[in-house]
């Protein structure tokens, strides 16, 4: 009895002694922890050994793939740096939302972030953009637009990392079959030629996709459909009503006359587009450059079916596509600016656009990839495209851009929904841009 007792009180004796061990270790480990951080802090470059850098962005997944071998090339040639991509959704207003609440917050963790165009002046008028080193970046060479939407007072904050422009996709095989000897101009001769396609017996089960949820995508849709008929959404030029009336008419019927799929308003994003016309289940579809190389992949349906061409235009205006990109540039925050200015130089070079340009058919930025004869040669199809991009149009460069594409976007999908008619979407688009004015 007195030995039983006496081994289970050595017994509870061991368990505190290697309780209070354990506690003792945890405090250590968190001593050290919190030790090493403050020996070194974010706002202090460390030894090059230590360079751990975050590139933020979001894209279709062909995209993703292609930075992460770009980021593992870059961390080859940079032996002290490494470099983790943080993946954000492909949506542009989930990206916008996720950057603003990170660096309203002060303390974002982020190094090199790729923008939406349309941000760059909100975000460098929030101060939250850091000045980059032009004299690195040979900023003479991009396209005249990068100079107004990423540099303020001789200053860069930014720096374009592709171009892009709204396009038509069609398919060359239903058009020939149907008896169609040129690709549409007009908005009326897509929806005749939807029409006449229809007729065949191998029709797709949809006409015309496009972007028609209530997002950024649809502002862009919206924009070109105003200005391809004279008209314009920049809040400082005069409401052309017959314009936005007929933009607003054609796109609801495109709907109620099932040219275009039920669920248009509901869920078409570039996604979602994309994935309908790859898998064959569309004539026409309006998107960005990128999806080119999907639609040509290996394992694509329509791989070898499918051509690209300017977007249509309508009564009294030019064809035009809404000018989109993306933009690369650094948080004023970041602890390690110059590990993440060099990434920006390695993902703007020349030679990382030619790359991108072949396998993601991504419209360069620099005029000497432009001009160079491998680009021809590379990405014969992003050639093709070298009239469109200098016409695209695009989104009005104030800082509250956002709010007024929200309030645009709100008043459309109103109307591909049945809620408001044209005239009255109409009345209030008037009075929405001129509070922006
Ligand atoms: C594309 C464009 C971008 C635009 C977005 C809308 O990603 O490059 O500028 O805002 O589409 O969905």
């Amino acid at each position: 009895m007195t030995s039983a007792y006496n081994v289970q009180a050595m017994r509870r004796i061991l368990l505190l002694v290697m309780t209070v061990i354990g506690i003792v270790a945890v405090l250590l480990l968190v001593r050290t922890f919190l030790l090493g951080r403050q020996s070194a802090p974010r706002d202090q470059e460390p030894s090059a050994e230590s360079v751990h850098i975050i590139f933020c962005a979001g894209g279709a997944p062909s995209e993703i793939e292609l930075w992460q071998s770009l980021l593992d090339d870059f961390a080859r040639e940079n032996p002290g740096i490494s470099v983790e991509l943080r993946q954000l959704p492909a949506d542009s207003d989930q990206q916008h939302a996720y950057y603003t609440t990170l660096l309203g917050s002060g303390q974002p963790d982020v190094d090199v972030m790729r923008l939406d165009v349309i941000w760059v002046p909100e975000f460098v008028d929030a101060g939250w953009l850091a000045p980059l080193d032009a004299s690195a970046l040979e900023t003479n060479d991009f396209l005249s637009f990068a100079s107004r939407v990423d540099s303020y007072r001789g200053v860069w904050f930014a720096v374009p990392w592709n171009v892009d422009a709204g396009v038509l996709y069609y398919r060359k095989d239903l058009l020939h079959e149907a008896g169609i000897d040129r690709v549409p101009e007009t908005w009326r001769e897509l929806t005749d030629a939807v029409r006449r396609i229809r007729r065949l017996e191998n029709a797709p089960r949809e006409g015309f996709v496009w972007q028609g949820r209530q997002y950024e995508g649809l502002a862009c849709v919206y924009l070109e459909q105003v200005m391809s008929r004279g008209g314009s959404l920049d809040p400082r030029d005069e409401f052309a009503r017959g314009a936005h009336l007929e933009a607003l008419t054609y796109l609801r019927a495109l709907i109620e006359r099932k040219l275009s799929p039920a669920n248009t308003a509901s869920a078409m994003d570039e996604e979602r587009a994309r994935e309908m016309f790859q898998n064959g289940d569309a004539v026409f579809m309006r998107n960005w450059p990128y999806a080119w190389s999907l639609l040509n992949a290996e394992y694509s349906p329509v791989a070898g079916k499918v051509g690209i061409a300017a977007l249509p235009r309508g009564k009294g205006g030019a064809s035009t596509g809404a000018l989109g990109g993306w933009h690369l540039a650094i948080p004023v925050t970041s602890a390690h600016k110059e590990a993440a200015q060099g990434l920006i130089v390695f993902l703007a070079s020349a030679k990382v656009q030619e790359e991108l340009a072949a396998r993601l058919n991504w419209l360069p930025t620099r005029l000497s990839v432009w001009n160079s004869p491998q680009l021809a040669q590379m990405a014969p199809q992003v050639m093709a495209l070298k009239e469109v991009a200098p016409t695209a149009t695009p989104r009005p460069a104030i800082p509250s851009y956002p709010a007024l594409s929200l309030a645009v976007q709100e008043i459309v999908s109103g109307v591909l929904v049945g809620r408001l008619s044209p005239d009255e979407a109409c009345d209030r688009l008037e009075a929405k841009l001129k509070e922006f004015r």
